[in-house]
């Protein structure tokens, strides 16, 4: 079999000759019910007899991987794919730096590499649950049809995980498969396992914030896994990667459209001050003010999935081979981090300060701030539409310590400037910088669903160009009637 190719011959769509692994593939297909039952359960609300202008992966060529079709949901060939083996690939960082990639899970890890395989499965699908209500308040067939594409292709990424654990992992893997499907987002007694993946979507920039910081912390993971020396999860996560390209453009190009059709009804209308939040809400469009209050929230909200800055568990499994740095093949040092050093932020007399910490515990550090440099160029683009538009406001992403749940900041309260402040100013001022019960319901009063192809809703731009190139009329969902 070609790797490059995909088996549809089993039910199971793979490039991991699945047709000869009988025992994975039985575990696989015994998986598989369940999983249909969790789409139908908590996937998109409705929509699932509709005909959605899809992609599916049938390749990992990188020149052409995926084809584009109409298909049903439920029907669509969630596959095992996985970047192809690199030949004599070495481990590239940690204590086994220079041996052979494992091509199985060495026991002494064992545990450690189930723990961030099933951490990394949970994610996935538990931004489908996040997101099933939105179908309902679409924008347009050609943003509905996005964010199924998105949900189709996480439900993909819990598959990708669940043949790692199914393969490797024997009966625990095989009950920890089972778990993913258990867990619900925001459920009180199974929660999912991180705090940003328990949260509400509650409306389309909700949606695009989330695609564009909480994704974009999925690339990072996504990166630094896909540098393992367990082979097997570094091809996984390669690919992974190529998917979840569209899934930030998707946030980054819908904020764009967002902010664009801001700032073009504020100046056909003459507004001149931005900040005038009551004018420019009667225009039926989102203020920047309000904008700006998401992305304080999504964007304080994905800091706290990187974890402690100062972490063993991040600095054993760097040593162990497990989990790298964001492009670590690219860094020039010894990638063992021994006697290295690397600067924490940290809260010391009363303020963030920089502090000369071990290379090694300070990997979630040094992986966020490589995060939060990549979340800068889409606030770029987003304040080039505001300036380009001639209005003097600027998108900007808040201060480290402002709202944060983990890490060195979690027990004081700060401005997106980051200046401390007590307890009483927080609960009496936080409504200016994270949405309140009020602005949640302008937004939501905007949030009537467009169904004809070709038009928008009035609060967001049309985008550019069309998916696989196609124009703006097409009809990218057929909604059963
Ligand atoms: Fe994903
Ligand atoms: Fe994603």
């Amino acid at each position: 079999m070609n790797i490059m190719n995909v088996d549809y011959s089993t039910k199971i769509p793979n490039n991991v000759n699945l047709a000869e692994d009988r025992q994975v593939l039985k575990a696989l297909e015994g998986w598989h019910p369940g999983y249909i039952d969790w789409w139908h359960d908590m996937g998109p609300d409705g929509f699932q007899q509709s005909l959605v202008y899809l992609r599916t992966a049938y390749s990992v060529d990188p020149r052409g991987w995926a084809k584009f079709d109409y298909v049903k949901m439920p029907d669509y060939r969630w596959g095992i794919l996985l970047a192809p083996q690199e030949e004599n690939r070495k481990i590239p960082f940690g204590e086994h730096y220079g041996e052979p990639a494992w091509q199985e899970v060495p026991g002494e890890y064992r545990a450690m590499l189930r723990r961030l395989i099933v951490i990394q499965g949970d994610t996935e699908p538990a931004s489908v649950e996040q997101q099933r209500h939105l179908g309902k308040t679409a924008p347009s067939l050609y943003d509905l049809r996005n964010l199924f594409q998105v949900n189709v292709e996480e439900g993909r990424h819990l598959w990708a995980m669940v043949y790692l654990l199914q393969k490797y992992f024997g009966r625990d893997g095989r009950e920890e498969a089972d778990e993913l499907l258990r867990r619900r987002s925001g459920d009180e007694d199974s929660p999912r396992m991180l705090g940003a993946f328990n949260e509400k979507t509650p409306d389309w920039l909700s949606f695009f914030m989330f695609t564009y910081f909480t994704d974009r912390d999925g690339k990072m993971q996504l990166h630094s896994l896909a540098q393992s020396g367990f082979d097997p999860l570094s091809r996984t996560c390669r690919f992974m990667l190529t998917e979840e390209a569209h899934h930030m453009f998707v946030g980054e190009t819908g904020i764009t459209r967002v902010v664009q059709r801001t700032c073009d009804a504020m100046k056909d209308a003459g507004i001149t001050d931005p900040t005038d939040i009551a004018k420019v809400r009667a225009l039926g469009v989102i203020d920047l003010p309000t904008i700006q209050k998401k992305l304080n929230l999504h964007y304080s909200l994905s800091l706290d999935l990187f974890g402690s800055e100062v972490s063993t568990n991040a600095a054993n499994a760097f040593n162990a081979g497990i989990k790298g740095r964001f492009h670590e093949t690219q860094i020039d040092d010894d990638h063992q981090l021994q006697n290295a050093t690397y600067p924490v932020l940290k809260l010391i007399d009363g303020e963030a300060r920089r502090v000369d910490e071990p290379a090694l515990t300070a990997l979630n550090m040094r992986l966020r701030d490589d995060y939060s440099q990549d979340c800068v160029k889409g606030m770029l683009r987003w304040n080039k539409v505001i300036s380009t538009t001639g209005y003097d406001y600027k998108l900007t992403l808040p201060n480290v310590a402002f709202n944060r749940a983990i890490g060195e900041f979690k027990d004081v309260h700060a401005t997106p400037d980051g200046l401390l402040i007590d307890d009483a100013t927080w609960n009496k001022r936080k409504g200016e910088w994270i949405p309140s019960a009020e602005d949640g319901e302008f937004i939501a009063s905007l949030m009537t669903p467009v169904t004809e192809p070709g038009q928008f809703a009035a609060w967001i731009s049309p985008p550019k160009v069309g998916i696989d190139n196609k124009p703006g009329d097409f009809e990218y969902v057929k909604i059963e009637t």
